[in-house]
């Protein structure tokens, strides 16, 4: 793309110094424009997005469909909250029922407060006050979110006590897993496929005997695919590659395709203890956010995207074990390329070349989460990097 780039020689990262509270490590480019999968930098670079916006960019940059839908919606009714009911709210539920094969629908804002929402049902549901979490998960920054996000308490979890009694286990050993699961456990939260740990896939195994073992305590399985989930493994969400019904689901991030959405998908009989002003949020559920959701799994099914994700993980997986890479792990759009050492030169070397990716948790392993619409000549691009590297 040939976008005109105002104000060349600005620099964002000295700006963004002056006033914004410095609690992150940045990418040394500033964006001013983007389409498709491409980034267009201040400095003129251009560069193909493998990182995706951190998982958000379900369709890309600047999709037809998605400008029009939030142009339209924006210029009828830009904002009223849940104190009445809407059309294009009551669409969202629709789809995203049907999508995920879930009964009911809470619309929020983000990850951390779907995971925040799904964890207070749980423990509201079964009356019990112990959650398992998975080693090495992430599930958000808020108080009951950070709680069963791994190694939060020791880095940056700031709240002097958790809101509920928290126990991590093993993310490959079954057995302890089911012995762990008993009367006291009101939930087990997990991400079938890790993210922020780098692309780990939980096995399926280990998967369908926590459903089991949950089954049979009465505790509840939350699915936490605010990374995974919505198309990027394959499947319209993660757990449904292990043919597992979850009692609560939890997404975000690509489900807006860049505007902030959240959504806690719970099966009937979970949403049966809920009732009126027992959960809330103003933002949520509003009308752009609800044109976007209804856009983003339209789009998905109407160009096959899910399709496309298969195709093109099954091109990166054959063909990206080249140059540094050793390995690949992961599922659909959600792939970490591990090297021997740190990964960290390579993504250095990929970007000098054009290329953005993600990093993880694990030291060795990159992270790709492109838009679920990237194309093989994106593929064919990234190969060439590696193989130069
Ligand atoms: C698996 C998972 N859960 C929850 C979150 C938190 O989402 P948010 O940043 O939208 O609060 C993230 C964010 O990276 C995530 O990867």
């Amino acid at each position: 793309m040939n976008a005109q780039i105002d104000n060349a020689g600005f620099n964002a990262r000295h700006a963004e110094q002056a006033h914004l509270l410095q609690v992150y490590s940045q990418y040394d480019f500033e964006p001013v424009a983007a389409s498709g999968v491409t980034l267009t930098c201040r400095d003129g670079r251009e560069l193909l997005d493998f990182y995706g916006g951190h998982a958000v960019a379900s369709l890309g940059y600047g999709h037809p469909d998605a400008v029009r839908a939030i142009s339209a919606q924006a210029e009828k009714l830009f904002f009223q909250s849940n104190a009445v009911a809407l059309e294009v709210r009551a669409q969202a539920a629709d789809k995203l029922a049907a999508f995920s094969g879930m009964d009911r629908v809470f619309l929020c804002n983000s990850g951390a407060e779907a995971n925040e929402n799904a964890l207070r049902i749980a423990l509201r549901k079964t009356g019990r006050n112990k959650i398992l979490a998975l080693e090495h998960s992430f599930h958000g920054r808020t108080a009951a979110a950070g709680a069963v996000t791994w190694g939060a308490a020791d880095r940056w979890y700031g709240f002097p006590r958790t809101p509920f009694d928290v126990e991590f286990i093993s993310r490959d050993d079954v057995a302890a897993a089911v012995a762990a699961i008993d009367g006291s456990v009101a939930a087990v939260i997990l991400e079938p496929v890790q993210g922020i740990a780098g692309a780990y896939v939980l096995g399926a195994d280990f998967i369908q005997a926590v459903a089991g073992a949950c089954k049979q305590s009465g505790a509840l399985l939350i699915s936490d695919e605010v990374q995974c989930g919505v198309g990027r493994c394959g499947t319209p969400f993660a757990i449904h590659l292990h043919n597992v019904r979850p009692d609560i689901m939890t997404t975000a991030k690509a489900l807006g395709t860049g505007f902030p959405v959240g959504a806690v998908m719970l099966s009937e009989d979970v949403a049966a203890v809920l009732g009126n002003g027992d959960l809330g949020t103003t933002f949520g559920g509003g009308p752009l956010a609800c044109a976007l959701i209804n856009t983003v799994l339209d789009v998905i099914e109407r160009d096959r995207l899910i399709d496309n994700v298969k195709a093109l993980s099954a091109r990166i997986k054959e063909e990206c074990v080249v140059g540094p890479v050793q390995q690949i792990s992961g599922e659909g759009f959600l792939l970490g390329l591990r090297c021997d050492g740190s990964a960290a030169p390579m993504r250095n070397k990929l970007l000098s070349a054009g290329i953005l990716t993600g990093s993880s948790n694990d030291a060795n392993v990159t992270r790709l989460l492109p838009p679920l619409t990237l194309e093989d000549k994106h593929v064919d691009a990234l190969v060439a990097a590696l193989k130069s590297i």
